[in-house]
């Protein structure tokens, strides 16, 4: 839009109006809008605020609430009644009086807010949007002075739970249809719902239907009122004793910004920050909801070393711990050498400082943070090609949205990465984007990027390509024709996810499709701190910024930009995470060096636990105890993300930098941990801060030498079940058993019913009743949960990965595409599901030691594949594709 300049000489030529444009007036200043735009949109950029409430930039329009109506003339004649500008679209020659040069729309709008607050209850003072609600600022601004309305207003029984983390307190409600529409067109959960009509007109939700979404936070955040609020924040604060701190999530790789609001040193609430290019104005209620871990009753904050005579933990001073933690890896290190397992929850900075510590301090290759099941393909990959990208030349969010086509491999995007779900949704509901999937069972998270109702007429497009876990390789060799064509439109992607590392081939086969399409390809894994950790080098076969460990060239660079001698850096590239648990076990490594991370979530718990048994010396940097810290001999606590600074990279491999929120708790960030605990084994890593670390990742600069070679293996043939047997699908729900879940009960009643997902034919097989348990089974153990029948490939049994007693890599020891047993079961135990919540206690432990005496701390195609339809070629489902 333009704003045309006043003209100062009357004999001037007027200014031809832009293609596409309109020229109008509002208020007297004349402006160009492009075509469709719509009035209320026009005013907001001269700076014309118009009052409104069911208005919203990111959804439809709905003329709900008739609160922005203006005073509008078309070709000279007034229209009869004012009109709602969140609806009218601007057109040549109008003309347009807002409330501030109209008294027509001025009476209007003080009309139609008399009539909302008929019924609106004096609660201000109690209500939780007291202090930040359009209603009650646009009633003081744009209201009339005293009511005219003297009768008893209307009530309700208040507040009524829609979920078990929402509250609808009915009479607040302006009727604005804001959160009905967020939850059909955004979210496409049309859980939530406008009931009655007339004078009873309200919201409410089905029987015996509760709200479910992943997204609800997202309805409190954009109701103009307070008449949706949660269940953990409610009457807890008011606006005005909050402090606000933008800040970033620490969930998953989607990379959200959000505010933390927090008061006297506790997170009060947190919401989603806006940020167009990445989550808009959205986040997910794991993002919204999930905080209280980082002030849990048994969060660790002060170092602890196992007393010798005893042989439990004590705590004791960071000097003594930090003294015992370097004597014992300097041993660990001389004897047979540490392994550092990082884990995927880090920052960048802290994950650069694990890399260079394992490099400089314990001299070793030896690094993996992939806390979950891997491949060497997929580290292959990770340095062929996706080390060293970012959204200016990758795949973003914005090149999803404007994809003709796009294919999820072994990507669950809902539960895996929620706003490229919302990203994918949007492109298909408004830019007719076709999103293929890859995978065993029409998921929610499918039908609703490929089945849209709510788009004015309903789009079916896209589908399931159903194939046999562990069969995706090959399905990609033999995709049908129309997918392939779909993908070879410019701008076509191939979204990857991380339960690809489950599936030998993948990569390469995507690769490969991606050479014969020309679609472009994106990994998005699961956790925050992955992808800043690739590029950070806590990887095997990868220095900083995607430098090959092999490539002496490069070796030499980083050997003088951190003052090693020459050759110093070892250049054997190290163990992955299996291979350094094996080493530790067997003794060919002595000790282990591991931050934060849950052998529960390895791909094979029990041997993690024989490692972390049978460690010589074993150092743990931990926030909360995790099956780690029973075996640890040094444990060294550490800040979580809210009280520190850092960057997390998103799945785009954009920087994601925040500051510290919660300030003065003595709790220290990883790097500077690391840094200190080099210092105590004479070795300087300069990683004091995050500030600090992220100037060094700053001057290193890009990898100078040759990429890595991509990964080149075969797809491997699935192994057909029969009998008692099944093949397993399997990945996580987003709300699952997850630990930084922990203390949410509101929020884990919202959490998807965990159910085994079997074809009718397998049911009839096993001779299971509707909802009858079923057992699956492996020589590790058994896992039991009631049964859903749905359409997925006969002799597949879906679990999810880790939700309820359905822990699959801690109970059955095996992962997506495993054979196992299957058997009609009884119900399972009371009490099984793990997760107990304990009340939140006050952390904060004894101050971190400053460090002195160094000076440096100022600061071709496959084979076939067994694919539902038997012979190999995934077919689509759904979709009319
Ligand atoms: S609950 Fe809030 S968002 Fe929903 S219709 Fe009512 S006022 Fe609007
Ligand atoms: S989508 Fe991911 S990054 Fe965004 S709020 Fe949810 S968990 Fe956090
Ligand atoms: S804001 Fe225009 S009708 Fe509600």
């Amino acid at each position: 839009m333009t704003v045309a300049p006043a003209s100062g000489n009357d004999t001037a030529q007027p200014r031809p109006v832009p293609e596409g444009h309109v020229r109008l007036t509002i208020d007297g200043i004349e402006v160009d809008a492009p075509q469709g735009e719509l009035v209320i949109r026009t005013a907001e950029r001269l700076g014309i605020v118009i009052p409104r409430f069911c208005d919203h930039p990111l959804l439809d329009p709905a003329g709900a609430c008739r609160q922005c109506l203006v005073e509008v003339e078309v070709n000279g004649k007034p229209m009869p009644k004012p009109a709602a500008s969140c609806t009218t679209a601007v057109a040549d020659g109008m003309v347009v009086r807002t409330q501030q040069t109209s008294q027509v729309a001025d009476k209007a709008q003080q009309g139609v807010m008399e009539l909302l607050l008929i019924n609106h209850p004096l609660d201000c003072p109690i209500c939780d949007k007291g202090g930040e609600c359009p209603l009650q600022n646009q009633a003081l601004k744009h209201g009339r002075g005293d009511s005219r309305f003297v009768d008893t207003k209307r009530t309700f029984p208040k507040p009524i739970s829609i979920s078990s983390q929402i509250l609808l307190d009915r009479e607040r409600c302006v009727l604005c249809q804001r959160c009905t529409r967020f939850s059909k067109q955004i979210a496409g959960d049309p859980f939530i719902e406008l009931l009655e009509r007339g004078a009873t007109q309200q919201i409410g939700t089905g029987e015996q239907q509760p709200f479910q979404s992943y997204f609800s936070g997202n309805t409190i955040q954009i109701c103009p009122v307070g008449a949706l609020t949660s269940a953990a924040y409610r009457f807890r604060s008011r606006p005005f004793d909050l402090v606000s701190t933008p800040g970033v999530c620490e969930h998953c790789s989607s990379g959200c910004s959000q505010r933390t609001d927090w008061r006297r040193g506790k997170v009060m609430r947190r919401l989603a920050g806006e940020d167009p290019e990445v989550n808009e104005e959205w986040n997910c209620d794991k993002g919204r909801f999930a905080f209280r871990y980082a002030t849990a009753s048994d969060r660790i904050t002060r170092p602890m070393v196992r007393d010798a005579d005893s042989g439990e933990l004590r705590e004791t001073s960071w000097t003594e711990a930090l003294r015992k933690a370097a004597d014992g890896l300097l041993n660990a290190r001389d004897s047979r050498g540490v392994g550092v397992l990082p884990g995927g929850r880090l920052t960048r900075e802290d994950a650069y400082a694990y890399g260079k510590f394992a490099r400089v301090a314990l001299e070793t290759n030896d690094i993996d943070h992939r806390a979950r099941p891997h491949s060497n393909e997929e580290l292959d990959f990770l340095g062929s090609s996706v080390v060293g990208t970012g959204p200016e030349d990758g795949v973003s969010y914005a090149s999803l949205e404007a994809a003709p086509a796009v294919l999820c491999v072994a990507f669950e995007p809902e539960e895996e990465s929620p706003i490229v779900f919302l990203r994918l949704r949007k492109a298909a509901r408004d830019s007719g984007t076709r999103v293929f999937h890859l995978g065993q069972w029409d998921s929610p998270g499918v039908e609703k990027t490929t089945d849209i109702a709510d788009a004015g007429s309903p789009i079916h497009s896209g589908g399931l390509l159903r194939c046999l876990p562990g069969g995706e390789a090959a399905a990609l060799y033999e995709l049908p024709s129309e997918v392939e064509q779909a993908l070879g439109e410019p701008g076509s992607v191939l979204l990857l996810g991380e339960r690809c590392a489950q599936v030998s081939g993948v990569y390469t086969a995507a690769m490969r499709l991606a050479e014969r399409t020309g679609a472009r390809i994106a990994w998005i894994p699961r956790r925050a701190g992955e992808r800043g950790a690739v590029e950070a080098g806590t990887l095997p076969t990868l220095l900083p910024n995607g430098r090959p460990v092999s490539d002496s060239v490069v070796r030499s660079g980083i050997e003088r930009a951190w003052g090693m001698p020459t050759g110093s850096l070892p250049s054997v590239p190290g163990r992955d995470i299996d291979g350094i648990l094996t080493a530790v076990e067997s003794g060919e490594l002595s000790g282990l060096l591991v931050g934060g991370l849950d052998p529960a979530d390895l791909p094979d718990p029990e041997q993690a636990r024989r490692a972390l048994r049978a460690a010589g010396f074993l150092v743990s940097l931990e926030l909360r105890p995790t099956g780690v810290t029973e075996h640890a001999d040094v444990v060294l606590p550490i800040a979580p993300t809210v009280e520190k600074s850092g960057t997390f990279l998103n799945w785009e491999g954009r920087p994601r930098e925040f500051e510290i929120t919660i300030e003065g708790t003595g709790a220290v960030p990883d790097c500077r941990v690391l840094d200190t605990l080099a210092v105590e084994m004479d070795v300087d890593l300069f990683t004091q801060t995050p500030e600090a670390v992220a100037a060094e990742i700053r001057r290193l600069g890009p990898n100078p030498g040759v990429r890595p070679k991509p990964p080149d293996v075969p797809a491997e043939p699935v192994t057909e079940p029969s009998g008692d047997r099944a093949l397993l699908a399997s990945w996580r729900h987003l709300l699952d058993n997850g630990s930084m879940q922990h203390d949410e009960p509101n929020l884990a009643g919202t959490a998807r019913p965990p159910v085994a997902r079997v074809s009718r034919d397998t049911a009839r097989r096993l001779g299971l009743e509707p909802h009858q348990p079923i057992r699956v089974s492996t020589e590790r153990g058994t896992v039991a949960l009631e049964s859903e029948v749905v359409e997925i490939p006969d002799g597949v049994v879906w679990l999810p990965g880790n939700s309820g007693p359905a822990e699959v890599n801690n109970v059955l020891g095996v992962g997506h595409g495993a054979v196992v047993g299957i058997a009609a079961g009884t119900a399972p135990a009371p009490g099984t599901t793990p997760g107990q919540r304990e009340p939140a206690g006050e952390p904060h432990g004894e101050t971190f030691p400053a460090v002195a005496g160094n000076g440096h701390h100022s600061n071709g195609h496959g084979p076939p594949v067994h694919g539902s339809n038997g012979n190999g070629q995934a077919g689509i489902d759904g979709g009319g594709a």
